[in-house]
Parts: C-alpha cells; structure tokens; sequence
C-alpha cells in the first residue's frame, strides 16, 4: 500500500470530494485527520476509516481562520504521531454575476477558498519543517481554475488564486523536500453541485437541473464526474509516484477544459 505509515490531513472532509479523498487515502495505508467546519460528516467518516483498519481522528475547524487550521495540524500530529500530507480540499461555491456580487460575498469565498489554502500551506510545511520530514501539499482547484466561468467569476478567480498559490509554495518549498501540486475536478455530483444548479435557476430562469445537465452534457467522457474519480488522483498525488511532481495543477475532468 503506497500511503502505508503515512499521516495525512484531509479538509472537508464531511461530504463528498473530500470524504471520498479521506477513504481512498485510507485504503492506501494512511492514518486520517478529518477536519470541517461541521462535526457530524467527519465522525462517521471517521468510523468507516476504522472499519478499514485504520486510525482516524477528527476536528473542527473553519479553514477560513488561520489559528483553527494551525490547531488542527498539532491535533494531527498528537493525535495520529506524525505529519505527512495535507489535502487543502475544503472550499465553497458563489453564483453571482461580476455586476451584482457584494464585497460581503467576495470576502466570505476568499477566505475560504483562498486563504482556507493559504493557511493550510502554511502549517503543514511549518509543521514538517518542525519534523525535518518531507511531505505533500495538496490543493483543491477546479475547471473553474483554469477557465473563468460566466456567473462563477469570482468562484473562478479563487480557484485561480489557488493555482498561483501552489507554484508559488513548490519553489519555496522545494529545497525542503516539500512538494505542492492541485487537482482541477470538473463537474462532479456532489451537494455543491446541487447548490450551484439550483442557484443558476435562480438567476437565469433556466429549469432545476438545466445548468448541471449542460455541462455534464460537454464532457466528452460523457458523464458526470464522481468524487471516487477524483480521489484516485489525489492517491497519486499523495503517493510515491508523484515524488518529482511539484507545482502542477491537472486537470481531472473526464474531457471538459483542455490545457
Ligand atoms: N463539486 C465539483 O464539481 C467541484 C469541481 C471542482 C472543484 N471542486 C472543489 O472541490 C472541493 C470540495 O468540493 P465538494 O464538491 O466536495 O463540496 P461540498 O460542498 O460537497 O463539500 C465541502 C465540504 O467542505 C466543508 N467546508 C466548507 N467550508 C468550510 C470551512 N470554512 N472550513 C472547513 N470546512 C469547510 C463543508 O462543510 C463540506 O463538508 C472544493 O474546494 C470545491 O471548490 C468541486
């Protein structure tokens, strides 16, 4: 098992990508930290990675304070006896147009979405530098960082921001064995796809499930994504077979954005 003896840090990780992560990297031989701002998903989470056999620990923290995500590293670290890998995968969505979006809203996503991973790299690499180990750093882009998305614009420019994010943290953290790259998924039924389809409704006028069936409708492998697609990725990202990989954001979207 590639991850076997591993730590590793999973944000989100109540409900959907980021519970998917969670499981696959657990399969793989890792120990697994769940963290979220809401306890209920990762307690359960927790209970199917022991079912697995191996040891889980949880904790709750908004990833938008840059405090919680520092306390939920040392809780790792106590809890699971080390520290390898982070997944910076906690993030939310925003349909807006660029003409209506208040500042409210703007800074209420860049938090979390840009800071919540700014943080994230943050503590995991003072963290290993701490342990004098190497380790992973793993951020949650998106399609939408790598195109931006009528009425996702500013969902898009963090998603872009976490982009610049990583290649900025590869070279500055390199030299100390740490290396940082992104998954970009592309449209995956998760709630939060639920959220955005229902929210473009709302806006356009288009009927409930419109928005969702014509972007899965562009994706040539010709269905929607599901979060077990995407944590196959993340497991080699987070495993050995990336060792030489740094600074990269790919996209994993089944055929949508090509680059
Ligand atoms: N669903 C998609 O199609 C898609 C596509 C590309 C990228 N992504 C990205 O993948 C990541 C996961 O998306 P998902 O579809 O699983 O979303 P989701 O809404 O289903 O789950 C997100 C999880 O993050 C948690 N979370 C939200 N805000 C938080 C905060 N401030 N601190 C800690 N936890 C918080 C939520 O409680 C939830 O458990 C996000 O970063 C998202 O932008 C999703």
């Amino acid at each position: 098992m590639s991850l076997t003896n591993k730590v590793v840090l999973v944000t989100g990780a109540g409900q959907g990508i980021g519970k998917a992560i969670a499981l696959r990297l657990a399969k793989d031989g890792a120990d697994v930290a769940l963290v979220d701002v809401k306890p209920e998903g990762i307690q359960a989470v927790a209970e199917e990675i022991r079912a697995l056999g191996r040891k889980a620990t949880t904790f709750v923290a908004d990833v938008s304070k840059q405090d919680q995500v520092f306390a939920a590293v040392d809780h790792t670290e106590r809890e699971l006896g080390g520290f390898d890998i982070i997944v910076n995968n906690a993030g939310i969505s925003q349909v807006a147009s660029l003409l209506e979006v208040t500042p409210q809203e703007v800074e209420r996503i860049q938090a979390i979405n840009v800071h919540g991973v700014l943080w994230g790299i943050q503590a995991a690499a003072k963290k290993l530098k701490a342990l004098k180990k190497p380790g992973k750093i793993i951020n949650a882009s998106s399609i939408a960082g790598h195109d931006g998305f009528a009425l996702l614009g500013v969902y898009s420019s963090t998603k872009f921001a976490v982009r610049a994010l990583t290649q900025a943290a590869a070279k500055e953290l390199a030299s100390d064995g740490i290396t940082v790259n992104a998954y970009c998924p592309g449209v995956v039924g998760t709630d939060m796809w639920v959220d955005i389809d229902q929210r473009m409704a709302d806006i356009t006028g288009a009927p409930v499930g419109a928005t969702y069936k014509k972007y899965v409708e562009g994706i040539a492998l010709g269905r929607a994504q599901t979060p077990e697609d995407v944590a196959g990725f993340v497991s080699y990202l987070a495993g050995p077979d990336a060792d030489y990989m740094t600074g990269q954001s790919p996209l994993i979207d089944g055929g949508l954005v090509y680059r």
